[in-house]
């Protein structure tokens, strides 16, 4: 097998992000063959591959494609498994784990096709080898993706194991997180580049903060972790790896604005503050506990972003609609200048900012469907037309 050939390579994410993650395929240089709802077609070596996993901030896993073929039976699938040179690809002492995603009536039992491929996997092994990998569900090693739709399977190499959003900084979470691409691809629907003031009121456990800075500064938001499954393949090219992290560890990073993020929990700012140091920009950021009303905003332009819970229980929703009321009047008495965005997944609570909105985009946060809601913040600031 020549991990040097290009192959298509599919970079996954999750619903609503491919714009961003379009923009910094193209950032890159790589081609955009095809965009699909939570993926993106492009091509590349391994080596490719590896400048994939550790710039991207948008992606969740990069697949290198290993193999293609049409399949109707369980047995089909066995045989053209077992006909790749997985001897090319691992060593026998690897762990390997198998993830299938299944859509055919060819198997009733989705997990079966799982258990085919390591089977054909470990066969081949041992008639190359004389020995098998050892297999399981944990995905530190060499992790290989099968998609099984109708009588079309591929075959790809998962060469980040583990989720890209996994960087490796948020060693302390508090209240409901956010992932750190989507948190990513957020900072990015904002317009921040870094030459702008940045305000982060509610910021929990620091995670836009965080991806603002590596945003703001151009720094590349896979270096902060050091196992990738493309590590454990024998096409693995240690040195392009290693002088890929020196040039891009080395890279001048941009001068930004110190970013200013409050919450009114101390226990949040503790956790953004250790993630903060572990990302190695916690002097980039100016940390306070304060209600969200009381944080210091500078004189001028800037961007004010905030994700306030958006609640589950009925009392919780009522204390809510006041936080809510309470950021639009802040917003328009306090803010003058600036643009407003609110990140929630409760579209009744958003009305009660009551102002009107210049951009709504929508995102999903897990399962739930999100809005990030942008508002032009001037003197006088037009309330918004209340519904008949
Ligand atoms: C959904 S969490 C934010 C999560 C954050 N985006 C992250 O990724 O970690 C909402 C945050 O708002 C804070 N909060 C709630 N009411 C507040 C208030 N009145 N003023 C300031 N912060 C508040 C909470 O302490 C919590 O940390």
């Amino acid at each position: 097998m020549d991990f040097n050939k290009k192959q298509t390579l599919v970079i996954i994410t999750s619903p609503a992000l491919t714009e961003y993650l379009q923009a910094e395929l193209e950032e890159l240089k790589f081609p955009i063959d095809q965009v699909k709802d939570t993926s993106i077609h492009t091509k590349g070596s391994l080596n490719d591959a590896v400048t994939l996993n550790l710039n991207l901030r948008c992606g969740l896993y990069v697949h290198y494609l290993l193999g293609q073929f049409k399949c109707t039976r369980p047995e089909d699938l066995y045989k053209k498994i077992k006909e790749i040179p997985w001897e090319d690809v691992i060593t026998a002492e690897e762990y390997i784990s198998i993830v299938s995603r299944v859509e055919t009536e060819s198997v009733d039992n989705t997990m079966y096709p799982s258990l085919v491929v390591k089977d054909a996997i470990a066969d081949r092994m041992i008639e190359k080898t004389g020995k098998r990998p050892d297999s399981g569900p944990d995905r530190e090693n060499v992790v290989i993706n099968l998609y099984w739709n109708k009588d079309d399977c591929w075959v790809y190499l998962n060469t980040s194991g583990k989720k890209l959003s996994d960087r490796n900084y948020r060693k302390m979470p508090y209240k409901a997180p956010l992932q750190e691409c989507l948190a990513a691809a957020i900072i990015k629907a904002t317009g921040y580049n870094g030459s702008q003031t940045l305000v982060l009121p509610m910021c929990g456990s620091g995670t836009l903060a965080i991806e603002a800075v590596l945003i703001g500064q151009g720094r590349a938001a896979g270096l902060m972790r050091d196992n990738y499954c493309f590590k454990h393949v024998k096409g693995f090219d240690e040195a392009y790896y290693k002088n890929l992290r020196i040039q891009l560890n080395n890279t001048k990073k941009a001068p930004i604005k110190p970013i200013i993020a409050t919450d009114i929990a101390p226990q949040a700012i503790e956790a953004a503050k250790k993630n903060a140091q572990t990302a190695g920009v916690e002097h980039l950021i100016e940390f306070s506990v304060c209600d969200f009303a009381k944080t210091p905003i500078p004189e001028g332009k800037g961007i004010i972003l905030l994700n306030p819970e958006y609640g589950q229980r009925m009392g919780e929703i009522t204390e809510l609609e006041e936080t809510y009321k309470r950021i639009g009047d802040w917003f328009k008495k306090e803010c003058a200048g600036y643009k407003g965005y609110i990140f929630t997944g409760n579209p009744d609570l958003a009305k009660k900012i009551g102002l009107r909105t210049f951009r709504r985009i929508q995102f999903f946060n897990a399962n739930i469907e999100c809005r990030l809601l942008g508002y032009e913040l001037y003197e006088g600031t037009r309330k918004e037309k209340s519904p008949k």
